[in-house]
């Protein structure tokens, strides 16, 4: 079934150098409105590797609302970014055997763009909105009746003489998604029959969809690539798909022909300087400027920040988090502090 994407879906990138970084969670512009993505997404439960549970879940429920003839329940994903929300919601529409209709909050601005949308669904179809917690008020407004009682009700006319009129809408799926849950008001929250949170991916997981990609791309890589590519892509699939297409570059460039191993996958990375764990330049100056500067913190962030060049903020919501992920640094009440598992990694000796 088609995916239909409709208005411009912006990136939330704060003005960065480290926005621009191969191990970026969050879509890169190119990869935004294209097919890029799409070509490697699965279509179905099937195909669709990892959150198990979330799989288990909808497979029951897209079973029992293909059986009673209804829309599937209205449902909310949330999770950090490029762990598969919106091809979830593409694998669901196609389970349904109806179009997923693919948009996101920064375009639906005014309340025509939502009113149009919702007008359009056919009967049973999937409309899948993106960032969800950025919801203008009115748009969140409207949203309300439509998911309740498939109805919306427009203000006709202006002033004393404006009055109200409710329009009907065919049933509908809506597919909230979106990194902060707990942005979401409640009575928008209140309103989703399934809510499910999506997990990092496992190694096992991701190498398995590391070798399916890899297929579809067309790309030996023999199964150590495969585990390599996945042990630096933390935990996220639309990272492992970047990497790939890069480690694809190289071997194009340097005219490889042969099987893709371990070592060329290493070759390829290092000239983004990605490493073995997945950790970028960006990373490494962050826990090196600690331990050489500082002793290993505790240190403020500012001070970090300024050391680094870099905004307080984007340190915090953009680097700092697969560092703490992976145990490699910690927020104490004093500042940043480089761990021992840190220090191993930078070749550092452990501290007591
Ligand atoms: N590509 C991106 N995410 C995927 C997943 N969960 N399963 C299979 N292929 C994917």
């Amino acid at each position: 079934m088609a995916i239909v994407s409709s208005g411009e879906i912006q990136a939330h990138s704060p003005s960065s150098k480290a926005r621009t970084r191969v191990v970026d969670a969050v879509p890169m512009k190119e990869e935004m409105n294209s097919s890029r993505e799409d070509g490697l997404r699965p279509r179905s439960l099937d195909d669709y590797i990892g959150q198990r549970e979330l799989k288990k879940v909808l497979d029951i429920a897209v079973k029992a609302a293909l059986g009673r003839g209804e829309a599937l329940d209205h449902v909310l994903l949330y999770g950090p970014p490029g762990l598969g929300k919106t091809t979830m919601a593409v694998v669901v529409a196609e389970e349904l055997g109806v179009k997923c209709r693919v948009t996101s909050a920064p375009a639906l601005e005014r309340p025509r763009d939502i009113v149009g949308l919702l007008l359009s669904l056919q009967p049973r179809e999937v409309l899948f909105i993106d960032e969800i917690h950025r919801l203008a008020r009115v748009t969140e407004e409207l949203l309300y009746p439509a998911m309740e009682d498939l109805r919306i009700d427009l203000t006709v006319g202006k002033g004393s003489t404006s009055r109200t009129r409710a329009l009907d809408l065919n049933p509908f799926t809506l597919v909230g998604a979106t990194t902060k849950a707990g942005s979401l008001s409640s009575p928008l929250r209140d309103r989703f029959g399934l809510t499910h949170r999506l997990d990092f991916y496992s190694l096992e997981d991701l190498q398995a969809i590391v070798k399916r990609a890899a297929d579809l791309l067309d790309l030996p890589l023999t199964q150590n690539a495969c585990k390599e590519v996945a042990g630096r892509c933390r935990g996220t699939p639309r990272i492992a798909n970047r990497l790939l297409r890069r480690i694809r570059d190289f071997a194009t460039v340097m005219g490889t022909d042969a099987v893709i191993n371990d070592q060329l996958v290493d070759e390829a990375l290092k000239l983004h300087s990605v490493d073995h764990r997945g950790l970028d330049g960006s990373d490494r100056r962050l826990l090196q400027m600690l331990l050489e500067e500082h002793g290993g913190g505790p240190v403020g962030l500012e001070t970090l920040a300024a050391g680094l060049g870099e905004d307080a903020a984007t340190l915090e919501a953009v680097v700092e988090p697969y560092l703490l992920q992976l145990g490699f640094l910690r927020r104490t009440p004093r500042g940043r502090l480089v761990t021992n598992a840190g220090r191993s990694h930078l070749g550092w000796p452990n501290v007591q």
